[in-house]
């Protein structure tokens, strides 16, 4: 495994991310709650650029068999990210896919030290 300088702490604010390409591979650092994560720009649907799409949140569903009622809740904001080509859903902070449960994106190591964020492929 390589090391690989990225990016600088301060370089992200919260909700930010960064396109690096390393060894060939485009790779997104995201930064959410304080916690750096690194994912393969690669979307488990078709291949697609999945780092690059919205952030957003995600709607859950409970269905109520005693009132046959279905109540939908808004959660998750800024915590979603939807590849572009056909809407997938991701999960930042674990990077479990929501459009297809058990799956994940590919994801890197990430370490902070002395301020700078490195990335091991
Ligand atoms: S390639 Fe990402 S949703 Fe289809």
């Amino acid at each position: 495994m390589n090391d690989h300088t990225v990016a600088t702490v301060e370089e992200l604010d919260d909700g930010d991310r960064k396109l690096i390409e390393l060894e060939g591979r485009e790779v997104a650092l995201f930064r959410i709650d304080g916690e750096f994560r690194a994912y393969t720009n690669w979307c488990l649907h078709q291949g697609g650029p999945a780092c690059e799409g919205s952030v957003t949140g995600t709607s859950t569903a409970e269905f109520d068999r005693d009132d046959l009622q279905t109540d939908l809740q808004w959660c998750k904001e800024g915590e979603v990210l939807n590849c572009p080509w056909h809407g997938w859903e991701y999960d930042i902070p674990t990077g479990e896919c929501l459009s297809k449960e058990g799956t994940k994106l590919p994801s890197h190591p990430v370490e902070v030290n002395d301020g700078e964020v490195i990335v091991s492929l």
